[in-house]
């Protein structure tokens, strides 16, 4: 049986006439860019994501950059994030003017080590930028803690963790800023690409506004020079179709990751992922480490199982920051999980037929 990674088609046929229904609706009145589907969209989420401001934006990677200038970052500013993330986190910080410096994972979670943070702090340090991979909320309460003391900024990067939770509250409301992505495959994604930044400050939110439209509120009054990261209507009105269905896509990936857990934690070499305590894993994916990962990439790929390796170099190592030499023993743990981490199918409507196969796979490697 072929088990896909993921199967958007799939989700689509489910809610086919919702879909449909919204895009005829855009084209009908010609809400191509901005306009009401984009308005709607945008407090529908803030308050889905119980955050007081949302703001739209042309993907998550813009999201990032928004937040960073909305929050003055300027050159020679330092900015603290993980080794273990895509690399829009990391490269918007160059983008924005800073400079990016990494921490290590904590060895569990696959977040950022709040001990690690500590260390890197110095006198030209401004902000830290968590994400919360895969959709395991990182440590925010140590997080918080250290940017109170030192008086730093913190942007949380909810790319992969819509709805996730931290002792019972959503991700994205801790720091200043957060930053979502909606591109096609995240828990909540649009038929392209598309991005929004929450936040529960009115004057930052008016300035990522302004930033993200050409630096202006009103048409031709430009108060500051922006740039041009929109959100389409026809994207704003498929996420509005797909956001009250978030949910219960959310509970489903959450009870496959029950199925998972309980068929693969006794085979010998699996190490299922773990989750913290007071922390509500939203599994955007589902990533297992094994001592002999590319082999088993091999073997289930052979099989049908299509998988992922979210990432297969940690930020420090890629050619983009050569720059830096960095060293492995600065990363222990992000190091040594580029060669194990393999994501496993994960989506809302995978079948337990799949999830036995995946399972069994695995067990005969
Ligand atoms: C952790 C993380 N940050 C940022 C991004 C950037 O989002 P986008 O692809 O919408 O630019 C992504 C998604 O690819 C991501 O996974």
């Amino acid at each position: 049986m072929a088990v896909p990674f993921a199967d958007l088609q799939l989700q689509y046929q489910n809610i086919k006439s919702e879909i449909d229904g919204a895009i005829a609706n855009v084209i009908r009145d010609n809400a191509f860019i901005r306009g009401p589907y984009v308005d709607a969209f945008e407090r529908e989420f803030a308050s889905a994501v119980d955050a007081k401001h949302c703001i739209s934006c042309a993907n998550g990677t813009d999201a990032l950059y928004l937040a960073m200038a909305a929050l003055k970052v300027k050159p020679g500013d330092e900015v603290i994030t993980t080794a273990h993330s895509w690399i829009s986190t990391a490269a918007m910080i160059t983008h924005a003017g800073a400079t990016p410096v990494f921490c290590d994972t904590d060895g569990v979670t696959f977040t950022i080590d709040p001990e690690a943070i500590k260390a890197a702090i110095t006198p030209r340090t401004v902000g830290i930028i968590p994400v919360h991979l895969y959709g395991q909320p990182a440590d925010m309460d140590e997080i918080m803690a250290i940017a109170n003391k030192h008086k730093l900024w913190v942007i949380e990067d909810c790319a992969q963790a819509h709805l996730a939770r931290y002792k019972g509250q959503q991700v994205g409301t801790f720091g200043a800023v957060a930053t979502y992505s909606f591109y096609p495959g995240k828990n909540l994604g649009a038929m392209g690409d598309a991005g929004a930044v929450v936040t529960g400050d009115a004057a930052l939110a008016e300035h990522m506004t302004m930033l993200a439209r050409h630096g202006g509120l009103v048409k031709h009054q430009h108060q500051i020079e922006g740039i041009n990261s929109r959100l389409d209507g026809m994207q704003a009105a498929v996420l509005s179709a797909k956001l009250p269905h978030l949910a219960v896509w959310t509970k489903a990936r959450q009870e496959a990751a029950k199925v998972y857990d309980a068929g693969l934690n006794q085979i010998e070499d699996v190490v299922v992922p773990e989750v913290a305590p007071d922390r509500t894993h939203v599994y955007h994916l589902y990533t297992i480490r094994h001592p002999r990962r590319d082999e088993l990439v091999k073997h289930l790929n052979a099989n049908g199982v299509q998988t992922a390796v979210n990432y297969p170099t940690a930020l420090p190592f890629l050619a983009a920051y050569a720059r830096f030499k960095h060293r492995p023993e600065q990363f222990p743990n992000a190091c040594v999980d580029q060669k194990r981490i393999v994501s496993l199918p994960m989506f809302a409507e995978i079948t337990r037929a799949q999830q036995d196969e995946v399972i069994e796979l695995v067990r005969r490697f």
